[in-house]
């Protein structure tokens, strides 16, 4: 395909297109709801996840840019958090500053690959909790096979932040989200750097309480529930396995 010294013209571009379009299976549109933020707009993240999809990034590079990508996704994700009025002196003289009140914060990476933006958005909120819930997807069903749940007590005080870089056929984000549910969290946000609209459609229909912030919105997913044009698996990407 096309190597980034190549000139993009019309008809490439409709190659692309077209090669794209044959790789998707069971396309469908999203009706984007109003709790769902697609950051496609910000040339910061789409500059950075173009280099993502790179196959020849290769896994530390990767990791950065997933760290990169988590941090500018977050400050969109975390938009909301309320604030206080408090005291600081300045060299020069008492001011009245600014800091995040209210709720206290849980992040949440899902296993393997929600790792990778967890250190990221921790560097940015360090007073935070971390749960984590570690799953993978069944190879035949897709659906998502839990081995692994750790959480902080207090649950019910807390505001989630699901990370997960890939939001595809949403098994993993529902499954998460249900689990949150489940344990006390009222308020519960999911940041991912690619999502696909099966994911987004599942998770607007089944949590439509829930906010999403993503990256940006793929095409559909292939027959094997990849992401297209995705990044190929996150995990194996970030991790170096396969
Ligand atoms: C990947 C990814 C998500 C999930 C997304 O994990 O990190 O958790 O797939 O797919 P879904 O929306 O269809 O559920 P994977 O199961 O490959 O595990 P890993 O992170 O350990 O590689
Ligand atoms: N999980 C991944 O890591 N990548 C995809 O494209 C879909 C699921």
């Amino acid at each position: 395909m096309k190597s980034p010294n190549e000139e993009l013209t019309e008809e490439k571009r409709a190659e692309i297109e077209k090669h794209e379009n044959s790789l998707i299976v069971g396309y469908q549109k999203v009706q984007i709801a109003h709790g769902t933020h697609i950051l496609s707009w910000h040339p910061l993240i789409t500059h950075k996840i173009s280099m993502m999809r790179d196959l020849n990034v290769n896994c530390t590079e990767f990791g950065c840019l997933v760290e990169e990508v988590a941090t500018l996704i977050c400050c969109e994700a975390m938009q909301k958090l309320e604030m206080e009025d408090y005291i600081v002196e300045t060299p020069i003289c008492t001011t009245v500053g600014r800091r995040i009140a209210g709720k206290k914060l849980v992040i949440v990476p899902i296993l393997r690959a929600g790792l990778g933006m967890a250190g990221a958005v921790k560097r940015v909120v360090p007073k935070s909790r971390v749960a984590h819930l570690g799953m993978y997807r069944n190879e035949e069903t897709k659906e998502p096979v839990w081995y692994f749940k750790k959480h902080p007590s207090d649950m019910e005080e807390r505001a989630a932040f699901i990370l997960d870089p890939m939001l595809a056929t949403g098994g993993s984000a529902d499954a998460a989200i249900q689990y949150m549910k489940d344990i006390g969290c009222k308020s519960i946000t999911v940041m991912c750097i690619i999502a696909a609209p099966q994911g987004v459609d599942r998770i607007q229909k089944n949590h439509p309480d829930v906010e999403i912030y993503a990256g940006c919105l793929d095409k559909g997913l292939n027959e094997d529930g990849y992401i297209v044009p995705g990044l190929g698996d996150a995990g194996d990407r970030l991790f170096g396995t396969k």
